[in-house]
């Protein structure tokens, strides 16, 4: 059977206009501006704003017509929508419809939303990859679209000061017989033995809103942050490994490293675990925080409009979250 080569044919991003600095959130929990810069890197988040559909489809549809430009195509040369949520615009139908919905698509290409919390986006990858290569699909929308807000305890200056809502999307299609783009290498995991280290524990089957239970504030995420932490550099840092091991290539290959922006203090650990240069390390949780899913595509996408990764450059991407689930990819761009 012959085989395709993955290429990255277009990105896109969108985030919410509302920005909510530290100084906006120390009005509101005992914290300031100065400790979270210190603990985190993160200056600011946005902030959806659903009068303006900034949910995650809505949010989505945005960002993909920026992507359909870049990669030259129209909403109907999609065949597939993969879309990765942590709390998508409603339980049912699923975000990955409703995104079709709103990009007009009529070719009833099928539409699938995931959830595997800030890994989403990189488990999406190798799955695309696969159905590329088999040509399966020829145009496959690989979307992470997150609005952490709905769920973020704004009350709790543990969580709140940590995330944002964005969201960010690739196209990947096949690369022409003369050209080098692929995806070299991927890896995915999740340990559950830290499942309840980060946990949205009402809401779902297991616990109905009542109204008792919006009173006791449990529709709220809960971490355990230093966990977290410890298992994100651990994780990153070997899967990072990993992917350039398996693709036959040293960590000089690689010319940028995007990994999920959560804190900087993480990033900057798991660089230092594999010896990376710091100035191939692309950073942005400064301006956006974590907005799970999304932060690997946002990254991307701002790195290929500035005209810093450019064709041909080797990218190794990484992220980790809640499961605690994990994932790097390796590829050419
Ligand atoms: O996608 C995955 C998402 N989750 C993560 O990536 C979380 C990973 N973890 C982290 O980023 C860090 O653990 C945090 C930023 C959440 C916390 O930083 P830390 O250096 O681990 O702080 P800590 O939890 O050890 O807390 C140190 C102190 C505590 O006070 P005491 O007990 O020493 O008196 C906290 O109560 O800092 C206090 N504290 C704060 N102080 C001011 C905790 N949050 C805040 C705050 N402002 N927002």
């Amino acid at each position: 059977m012959k085989q395709f080569n993955t290429k990255i044919l277009g990105t896109g991003s969108y985030m919410p206009d509302k920005i909510l600095t530290n100084y906006d959130i120390a009005k509101r929990v005992d914290t300031s501006h100065e400790w979270i810069v210190e603990r985190t890197g993160i200056h600011e988040r946005r902030i959806s704003d659903l009068s303006k559909d900034e949910n995650p489809s809505g949010m989505a549809a945005r960002a993909t017509l920026k992507a359909l430009e870049a990669a030259n195509l129209t909403p109907n040369d999609i065949d597939c929508i993969l879309l990765s949520s942590t709390m998508a615009d409603q339980p049912m139908p699923n975000a990955a419809s409703m995104l079709q919905f709103k990009l007009g698509i009529t070719n009833n290409c099928p539409a699938l939303d995931v959830n595997a919390a800030c890994s989403g986006w990189m488990y999406l990858l190798p799955m695309a990859d696969a159905m590329i290569k088999t040509g399966m699909y020829k145009h496959i929308l690989v979307v992470g679209s997150e609005m952490l807000s709905s769920f973020n305890n704004w009350d709790d200056r543990n969580t709140c000061i940590l995330f944002g809502d964005g969201c960010g999307v690739a196209i990947l299609g096949r690369a022409a017989e003369n050209e080098d783009s692929k995806i070299y290498s991927t890896v995915l995991s999740s340990d559950s033995s830290k499942k309840d280290h980060l946990a949205l524990w009402a809401g779902g089957s297991n616990m109905k809103l009542t109204h008792e239970l919006l009173d006791s504030k449990d529709q709220w995420m809960t971490m355990n942050g230093q966990e977290i932490f410890k298992a994100a550099v651990k994780t990153m840092a070997a899967h990072a490994e990993k992917v350039v091991k398996d693709a036959e290539l040293t960590i000089n290959d690689v010319d940028w490293f995007i990994p999920h922006q959560a804190n900087l203090r993480i990033i900057e650990a798991v660089g230092q675990r594999f010896n990376f240069p710091t100035e191939k390390v692309v950073i942005n949780v400064q301006k956006y925080a974590n907005t799970s899913s999304a932060t690997v595509p946002v990254a991307l996408d701002e790195w290929i409009r500035a005209g810093k990764i450019k064709r041909g450059d080797n990218i190794l991407l990484a992220a980790f979250g809640a499961g605690l689930t994990a994932g790097a990819v390796f590829l050419k761009y």
